[in-house]
């Protein structure tokens, strides 16, 4: 079946690996007409009026978009325009696979979590004002609402990827409030799921146990600033964020894309990675329905990883782009 599919290449090194990907997406013959659009220019920043631009109607009517990474001012008054479309588009999952690739130099070998995070609210609302000179108050918003549908968006997702187990992660002992309202929903949820286990963990130790026992996760559900951080942890384990994708889910519309950021150091000189844009790829193939193109795909990646001679310097080879590309591409060919 043809799928009409949103590309937004992004910036830095964006337009490479994205390149890289429609390349290899090609070669796995599924038929996708990509229909590029750019980030840049036609959206509104003040956010509330990004639903009426070109980038969110496109994915809105496909339902599906790639995207590359995009350049973010720090500490402007400019909202991230990431942020921006998962509010537009109400991706209200964030789902962080984390696992290892053969030959990428790691502290860990056979890990295996899924993280899903809250994407719309919790210190991520933008809810923030100065109460007087030299004081700043940020709201954390927790609702009911938002908690149950990313606790039973998780279990869900548990289901589906045969997974056994969830970890519900928050600091309920200090926010009694709002962390514990987030916990007294997942609970709710959990009765109704009796085949996965639900478990609760405290946030910090919850990282520590990350990071000295990765292997008793399965998955793990997280609001939205909590999320943030673990997930970064998380890839930290198995190599870092140029080796792990990630998926914006909604109701409606999804968005797929890397974790990396534009790498403005090396754009331009043909030796990103594109391995966790594809891996992104990957996760949308599964979603919309591809899913032997994803597993073939998947399989000539991981061939290229196994024989190791084709990797981009980042994890220790010494491939371009494109050689890496070709190598994916000779992969699934044969
Ligand atoms: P970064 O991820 O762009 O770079 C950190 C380091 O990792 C650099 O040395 C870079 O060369 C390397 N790197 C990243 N991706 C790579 C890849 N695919 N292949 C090989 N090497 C790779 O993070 P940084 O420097 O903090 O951010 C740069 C810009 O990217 C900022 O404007 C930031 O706001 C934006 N950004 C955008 C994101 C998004 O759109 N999802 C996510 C993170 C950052």
């Amino acid at each position: 079946m043809p799928h009409t599919i949103t590309l937004i290449s992004g910036d830095g090194i964006g337009p490479e690996v994205s390149a890289a990907v429609q390349r290899i997406l090609a070669a796995s013959q599924v038929e996708i007409t990509w229909e590029e659009v750019s980030a840049r220019g036609d959206i509104d920043l003040r956010g509330a009026h990004a639903v009426n631009t070109d980038m969110v109607e496109s994915i809105r009517k496909n339902r599906v978009a790639l995207k590359g990474p995009l350049a973010t001012a720090i500490a402007t008054g400019q909202p991230s325009i990431n942020v921006a479309l998962r509010k537009a588009l109400d991706l209200y999952a964030n789902v962080r696979p984390v696992k290892n690739l053969p030959h990428v130099k790691s502290k860990f070998s056979d890990v295996d979590i899924i993280l899903i995070r809250e994407n719309t609210e919790d210190l991520y609302a933008g809810l923030e004002h100065e109460v007087v000179p030299g004081v700043v108050e940020s709201l954390k918003i927790i609702t009911e609402k938002a908690s149950t549908r990313i606790a039973r968006f998780a279990f869900d997702h548990a289901r589906k990827h045969g997974r056994k187990r969830i970890h519900g992660i928050h600091k309920a002992n200090i926010m009694k409030m709002s962390d514990g309202l987030f916990l007294a929903c997942i609970r709710k949820v959990a009765e109704k799921y009796p085949d996965i286990e639900y478990k609760e963990l405290i946030i910090d130790n919850a990282c520590m146990q990350m990071v000295l026992n990765p292997h008793q996760y399965d998955m793990l559900l997280l609001t939205n600033l909590y999320g943030d951080i673990m997930s970064d942890l998380a890839a930290g384990l198995v190599g870092g964020l140029g080796v792990v994708p990630s998926g914006n889910i909604g109701d409606s519309a999804a968005i797929f894309e890397a974790v990396h950021g534009t790498a403005p150091d090396i754009a331009g000189r043909g030796i990103a990675n594109p391995t966790a844009l594809l891996m992104s790829a990957i996760m949308m193939l599964e979603y919309i329905g591809e899913e032997s193109a994803a597993r073939r795909v998947e399989s000539a990646l991981h061939k290229v990883y196994r024989d190791g001679k084709s990797l981009t310097q980042d994890v220790g080879g010494a491939a371009t782009t494109s050689q890496f590309t070709d190598a994916v591409i000779a992969a699934l060919e044969k």
